[in-house]
């Protein structure tokens, strides 16, 4: 698929806020600095539509991207950032849980998950979360990068094996660089696949 535009429309902090005009929606989560808004930019090929930080925990709304006026892509907040205080980790669970489980329009969920990284689990909690509530998703490994290739398919294989203890079935999984640009086509393909459908 080419994105020929994207187009900032809306933040929102809860689900009543977000106007229902029926556009499909393919939202992005994961925990705070896992890549998510750098991924957004490098999808959408928009240098700066998300913004990227250094501070974790920037992305408190859910924020609506529209793209080549067909479809939403969703920013969500980051889970279990660890400069937030309790409360406010319980209120943005709060808004999230809510947004994946009752968004009528959200066609499917993309899960970010740092390629370096042994299973935590924090993730391992929401996919679980995921699964129980009947959520379409998969997961997205960033930063690959950082790492060899090799490293990044031995990473993402102690995740299949460890997701194996609970499921039969496995998620989609795409291995992406943001610098790199690498998993564009994949991850653009498989919406266009799901519009389609
Ligand atoms: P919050 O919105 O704060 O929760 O963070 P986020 O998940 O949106 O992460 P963000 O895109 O802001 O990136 C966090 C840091 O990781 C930044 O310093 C990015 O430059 C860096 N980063 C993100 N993606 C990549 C990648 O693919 N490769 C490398 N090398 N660095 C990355
Ligand atoms: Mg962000």
């Amino acid at each position: 698929m080419n994105i020929n535009s994207a187009e900032f429309r809306f933040s929102s902090s809860k689900l009543s806020q977000i106007p229902d005009d029926g556009m499909p929606e393919f939202a992005f989560i994961g925990r705070s600095n896992v890549g998510k808004s750098s991924l957004i930019n490098m999808l959408t090929g928009h240098g700066s539509l998300a913004k990227v930080s250094g501070t974790p925990g920037k992305t408190r709304l859910i924020n609506h991207f529209l793209i080549n006026g067909s479809w939403y892509l969703v920013d969500l907040p980051g889970y279990g950032y660890a400069r937030a205080s309790k409360s406010a980790v319980k209120e943005f669970s709060g808004i999230i849980k809510n947004y994946i489980t009752k968004a009528k329009k959200m066609h499917f969920l993309f899960v970010l998950i740092d390629s370096r990284h042994a299973p935590m689990k924090i993730d391992l909690d929401f996919m679980n979360m995921l699964g129980m509530e009947g959520i379409p998703f998969g997961i997205v490994f960033t930063k690959c990068d950082k790492q060899s290739p090799r490293q990044t398919k031995t990473n993402i294989d102690v995740y299949r094996k460890t997701l194996g203890q609970w499921w039969e079935e496995m998620p989609p999984m795409f291995a992406t660089s943001s610098e790199k640009r690498q998993g564009r086509e994949e991850i653009l393909s498989f919406v266009e696949e799901c519009l389609n459908r």
